[in-house]
């Protein structure tokens, strides 16, 4: 999943149904974020790094775990609401569309709403833009598959300098699911948005896919997993470190901990230091200190309440139009309109 304003390497995009051509490997840039990050008094890495292909397939298990409530309560939202979602997103007289799904991963998600869309508007053109290549090689062999006749145009790189460039006088939806936006900070987010924004045309939507609060003991356990996926997947970040940027870090010598905090609706991610101990990366010249117990604070998840949504929708040059919440009132589709 890109950054905003983070990007992780030049992107390659592909025109039809191709597959993207070449992985984004770490650039400069998020090389610079990773190493100012480490030597912060409070030590930090960006979320930005999370998707290499490893992470990418750690994420879809935690897709798939018991306690990771997220992706099934917004499948079945997406599928339930996929004929009224794709009613509100059809553009007036008939204009053709252009679906531009930021943080597409693989695509499971959003086929039914493109596929009662493409019923709807048969000028329809998807362009789902991720960081992670592995993700859009297996979107475009799902869609391949699926919707044949749907123009697929995905686009490997960052959100923004990666913008697919729509045709002429079509009408843009823009599409930005799974809680994604929970994984920046409230500028971050607003700034996020204003960018979607200022990408589109007065009256174009914006659908958005969060997470709601709710019960503490749900939400932590959604990062916290029994089986130790989320772990791992935690972990994967300095596995990268080592192969990309010459570190040595032991990830037995590191321990996941997840924590919520009810009050600001926010969950946190850290690796532990289990013991004192010194990582070193010759490639870099860098050697960091850790006292045992220090933590890397790697990943923030925050949730929603109507209250945030609204202030994050004025903030940012949009109104709410329609909230889609499933009935445990735990996740939310909401559609906005572009002021
Ligand atoms: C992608 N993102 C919305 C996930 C989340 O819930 O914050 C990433 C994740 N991290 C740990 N588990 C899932």
């Amino acid at each position: 999943m890109s950054a905003l304003g983070h990007p992780e390497g030049e992107s390659v995009s592909t025109q039809g149904s191709g597959s993207p051509v070449g992985a984004p490997a770490m650039d400069a840039e998020l090389q610079r974020r990773v190493l100012e990050g480490l030597q912060q008094p409070h030590k930090s890495l960006p979320a930005a790094l999370f998707y290499d292909d490893e992470g990418t397939r750690l994420f879809q298990q935690i897709t798939a775990l018991p306690e990771y409530y997220l992706t099934r309560a917004e499948d079945a939202l997406l599928r339930a609401q996929a004929e009224a979602m794709a009613a509100l997103l059809t553009p007036p007289h008939g204009s053709a569309l252009e679906l531009v799904e930021l943080g597409s991963g693989d695509g499971a998600k959003t086929l039914p709403l493109c596929a009662a869309l493409h019923a709807r508007c048969a000028t329809l053109v998807y362009r789902p833009v991720d960081t992670a290549a592995l993700a859009l090689q297996q979107l475009v062999a799902r869609f391949a598959a699926a919707l044949p006749a749907l123009p697929v145009a995905p686009v490997c790189g960052d959100y923004f300098r990666h913008w697919p460039a729509a045709r002429p006088s079509a009408r843009q939806a823009a599409l930005f699911m799974g809680s994604n936006l929970g994984n920046y900070t409230r500028d971050e987010a607003l700034a996020l948005l204003r960018g979607v924004r200022d990408r589109l045309a007065a009256g174009d939507r914006l659908l958005l896919g969060l997470d709601l609060k709710k019960d503490p003991h749900a939400i932590r356990a959604a990062y916290d997993d029994a089986a130790g996926i989320t772990a791992q997947f935690n972990l994967n970040l300095l596995r990268r470190l080592n192969r990309e940027c010459g570190f040595d870090f032991d990830l037995a010598h590191f321990r996941h901990y997840a924590s919520y905090d009810p009050l600001d609706g926010t969950a946190r991610s850290f690796l532990v230091s289990r013991c004192a101990q010194r990582v070193a990366s010759r490639t870099l010249g860098v050697t960091l200190h850790f006292a045992a117990g220090e933590t890397i604070y790697t990943e923030q998840s925050q949730k929603y309440d109507a209250p945030l949504i609204e202030a994050l929708a004025a903030g940012s040059g949009f109104a709410v139009e329609r909230h889609f919440t499933d009935a445990p009132g735990g996740y939310t589709v909401v559609a906005w309109r572009a002021a």
